[in-house]
């Protein structure tokens, strides 16, 4: 099987967050590159498990449910590299 591969992952998540992670997702959500790996990867498992998010959780539970957990830690890490 193929390692998860952050970056191919992350084209699906370009068109809110920015192609560097650099947007405020419909002007709502954090700046992602400028969080560290441990806080996306928090962040996205809680959008899977209804843990984590704000009014627009629901948008990206369906972004991450097919997300498994090295998919996860792959695109934090791709995310997290952009920033900075
Ligand atoms: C249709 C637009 C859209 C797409 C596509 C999308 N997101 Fe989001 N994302 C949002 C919005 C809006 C929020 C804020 C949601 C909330 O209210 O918690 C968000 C929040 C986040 C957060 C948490 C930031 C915060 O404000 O706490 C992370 C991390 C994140 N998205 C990563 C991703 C990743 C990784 C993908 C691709 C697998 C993705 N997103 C795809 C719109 C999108």
């Amino acid at each position: 099987m193929l390692a998860a591969d952050g970056a191919s992952l992350y084209t699906k998540c370009a068109g809110c967050h920015g192609s560097q992670g650099e947007k405020k997702a419909l002007g709502k959500s954090k700046v992602i590159n400028e969080m560290n790996q441990e806080d996306l990867i928090t962040a996205l498992n809680g959008y899977k498990d209804g843990s984590y998010g704000g009014a627009m959780k629901g948008l990206m539970r369906g972004q991450v449910s097919k997300l498994s957990v090295e998919d996860i830690t792959a695109i934090a890490q791709h995310i997290s590299k952009k920033g900075n």
